[in-house]
């Protein structure tokens, strides 16, 4: 359950230009002991701790080549990515330790998105458990394995707040929500950094990726990014604010721009607003090639001036571009940068070797015999299962189909990802092992009883318009009682680089379903995908979905565990699921339109709609059903009536309504009834998650505070302004459970 005052939170939104208090850089613990080496380090070896350089092989066994031992040996490698292992890190680290001429031990940084052998839920996934004390603990678990196999470098968590689900990369997040979002990446940082960076199964964090990213135009990677700057800080910079004040210890600046001026080279938002204004000074790390590519956004002619251009907006690493270890000396001969430049980056990179312990042991994090422990451990596979049934969202479930008996005689589990042991993994699935997520067919088999027949049929792939084992499918499904039918994407239709148009389901999956609909045999679809679908037709027919995203080592356990009612489903929605494309971007927290679509306008030419589909999406955020129902009561509030500098409390109490016990995720939103501004509609405001018994009821308390109610003014100012506000709890977004209150002065 959580319960964090969420005036802390929203203390932290306070807009650049209300921070007047420079925080400086904090005295450093470390700060003689990194001025007496940096006394030592020749210019060229300096210059070499900002070089990152990756392993040659991103997917398989990641090695380090002779020519970068040789690199190594020079002074000339801070850190390395893409390599793990006790071996591979170990061998890298002995040459850097033993064979430079200071021994400056290394970084290995790794992409440990949701799990580092095993697997968890995708992070839009996890997000959907509302669980942000589960997410810190399976972070734990993932660190525990990373930082065994070497690596004490992730880059996660990724923060962009995502209302455009034809971008893959919203599967990396935490959905639509700002409030959500910066829970769950101080969550993150918190299950990476543990206690102390230093103990041996911590590892350095690295939010990313830093602006605004989730709005490239139409949702297309790496494309061109327009944000005012009410938005950038009403919705995005808080998650970055929050993490720096948990302590991230880096932050990856996003390839894409924010006002024209791409963030690899933004001294504004890096140098002026993220180090001199919040007093970050930990890594501000490149993301993959980013400085070279400041050539092709045109904004540098060359590399000599791209690097100029990163050194000047304050990032810290050079990712595999080689333009730091190459331009950077030129730079200073010529004196287009200072010396203090670029000693003030060196010192944040060797101050957190020190604070992860790498100076005392240089071999902490390469330690065989916990790697054999830890990395894929039976308990930590365990953990996964469970924050796995928890990210499942129920959407529909027409009379109670679900959950089913185990003894039920027949059962066909149908569909291209059905039997597929390697697409559950989901897309930046570090180390997790070829095909080795345990499929739903496998799932299904392990849960029902002995007298159980479980047939099985691919009907179709997943992409591509090939309907020839279409009719196999039905003959399978005319077997059964029941049929299961496993659709979706493949794991690399979203992530990095995997935009679509349309997000339908892909191929002819629709087909399958409609085909095994007509069979007049009971179908429930399992959705696996990395965004909200536009599944219509579905949601319309099929009487029980469950969208299970991409659920890592044990998606077919867990998805099997709610099927037979082993686990009540409690997830929400993080993310709108659109009913059409053209809605997007869609999300719950819209600001108000002068002409409102309402019952009254609804027919009504000049009102805001579209002529060919609903204004209302498909589901909404904060929507999920469990095997039972929960009641609410009205709202009461403990005043009608308050003071600007007063706090209200607002009372629900729930009751489990239905058959089974479960967990409900209690949602508070506000909204400001008149404002000097437009202010959306609801904004989530708190939340609470509560286990009922059948028939049991539970009161839950929000304590609201002023603070909490703030708006921007036109002068960009955070300002509470008297009057009305409305305050609903509910089960989602949608909830008309409301009441009002009013501040005075
Ligand atoms: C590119 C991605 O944008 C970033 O998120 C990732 O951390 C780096 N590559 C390193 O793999």
């Amino acid at each position: 359950m959580f319960n964090k005052p969420i005036f802390i939170l929203l203390s932290l939104l306070l807009p650049f230009t209300l921070l007047s208090e420079n925080k400086g850089a904090v005295m450093n613990k470390y700060d003689s002991k990194i001025k007496a080496l940096m006394k030592k380090m020749t210019l060229n070896e300096k210059v070499g701790q900002l070089a990152q350089y990756s392993g040659k092989n991103v997917t398989g066994t990641s090695v380090a080549h002779k020519a970068d031992l040789e690199l190594i040996r020079e002074g000339k490698v801070g850190s390395f990515l893409n390599i793990t292992g006790y071996a591979n890190t170990m061998k890298l680290q002995e040459t850097a330790v033993k064979e430079s001429r200071l021994g400056i031990p290394l970084l290995f940084g790794l992409d440990v998105i949701h799990g580092y052998k095993t697997i968890f839920p995708v992070p839009l996934a996890q997000s959907c458990t509302w669980d942000i004390n589960m997410l810190t603990k399976a972070q734990k678990i993932a660190a525990d394995e990373a930082s065994a196999s070497g690596v004490n470098w992730v880059f996660s968590p990724m923060v962009n707040v995502s209302r455009d689900p034809r971008w893959g990369r919203v599967v990396e997040g935490f959905g639509e929500d700002t409030y959500l979002t910066t829970l769950m990446a101080v969550a993150f940082i918190k299950g990476f950094h543990g206690e102390s960076l230093s103990e041996k199964n911590t590892v350095l964090s690295c939010i990313k990726h830093y602006v605004a990213y989730a709005l490239v135009q139409a949702g297309r990677e790496y494309w061109t990014v327009d944000v005012s700057n009410r938005t950038l800080w009403e919705t995005y910079m808080p998650s970055y604010k929050a993490a720096v004040d948990a302590g991230v210890g880096s932050i990856m600046p996003s390839f894409t721009g924010v006002d024209s001026i791409p963030m690899t080279a933004n001294k504004y938002l890096i140098n002026d607003i993220l180090k001199d204004k919040w007093g970050f000074n930990g890594i501000v790390v490149s993301d993959w090639n980013a400085i070279d590519e400041l050539i092709n956004h045109g904004v540098a002619g060359n590399k000599y001036q791209a690097g100029k251009l990163a050194i000047d907006a304050g990032v810290t690493m050079d990712m595999v571009s080689g333009i730091y270890n190459e331009e950077i000396p030129k730079l200073l001969k010529d004196k287009k940068i200072s010396v203090e430049q670029l000693d003030k980056l060196v010192y944040e990179v060797l101050s957190k070797k020190f604070e992860l312990g790498l100076f005392d042991n240089p071999y902490l994090y390469n330690d065989k015999t916990r790697e054999k422990a830890t990395v894929y451990s039976e308990i930590n596979r365990q953990y996964s299962r469970k924050v796995a049934q928890k990210s499942i969202v129920l959407l529909k479930n027409t009379n109670n189909i679900l959950p089913l008996k185990k003894n039920i005689s027949n059962i066909a589990v149908i569909g291209p990802l059905a039997a597929d042991k390697g697409n559950p993994l989901g897309p930046w699935s570090a180390k997790g092992m070829h095909n080795s997520a345990v499929s739903v067919l496998e799932g299904i088999k392990n849960a029902v009883s002995s007298n159980t027949n479980v047939y099985y049929a691919k009907g179709c792939n997943i992409k591509g318009d090939d309907k020839t084992m279409i009719e196999d499918a039905v003959n399978t499904a005319k077997r059964a009682d029941i049929v299961i039918a496993v659709v979706g994407e493949e794991a690399v239709m979203s992530g990095e680089a995997a935009s679509r148009a349309f997000i339908d389901l892909p191929g002819v999956q629709k087909e399958l379903l409609q085909k095994l609909y007509d069979t007049g045999i009971p179908v429930i679809a399992v959705l696996m995908n990395g965004r909200p679908l536009t599944i219509n037709w579905t949601k319309e027919y099929i009487p029980a979905i469950l969208e299970t995203w991409f659920l890592g080592s044990e998606a077919g356990n867990a998805i099997a565990d709610v099927i037979f009612g082993d686990y009540n489903p409690s997830g929400k929605l993080t993310m709108t699921f659109p009913y059409a494309v053209g809605q997007i971007p869609i999300y719950y927290n819209t600001k108000r339109s002068g002409r409102p679509e309402t019952l009254k306008t609804k027919h009504d030419k000049y009102v805001s709609k579209y002529i060919d589909i609903p204004n209302a999406p498909l589901y909404h955020f904060g929507y999920g059903l469990s095997y039972t129902t929960f009641e609410y009561s009205e709202i009461s509030l403990s005043k009608n009536k308050i003071k600007s500098n007063e706090s209200i409390n607002a009372t629900v109490e729930i009751t489990n309504t239905g058959k089974f016990a479960g967990t409900e995720t209690v949602q508070l939103y506000t909204h400001d009834e008149v404002a000097s501004v437009t202010v959306p509609v609801k904004e989530m405001k708190g939340f609470k998650q509560i286990y009922l018994k059948p028939g049991e009821t539970q009161k839950v308390t929000f304590t609201i505070m002023p603070d909490d109610l703030k708006i921007y003014n036109y002068k960009m100012e955070k300002v509470l302004e008297p009057g009305y506000f409305d305050v609903f709890i509910g089960g989602s977004s949608a909830t008309k459970n409301r009441n009002n209150f009013e501040i005075i002065k």
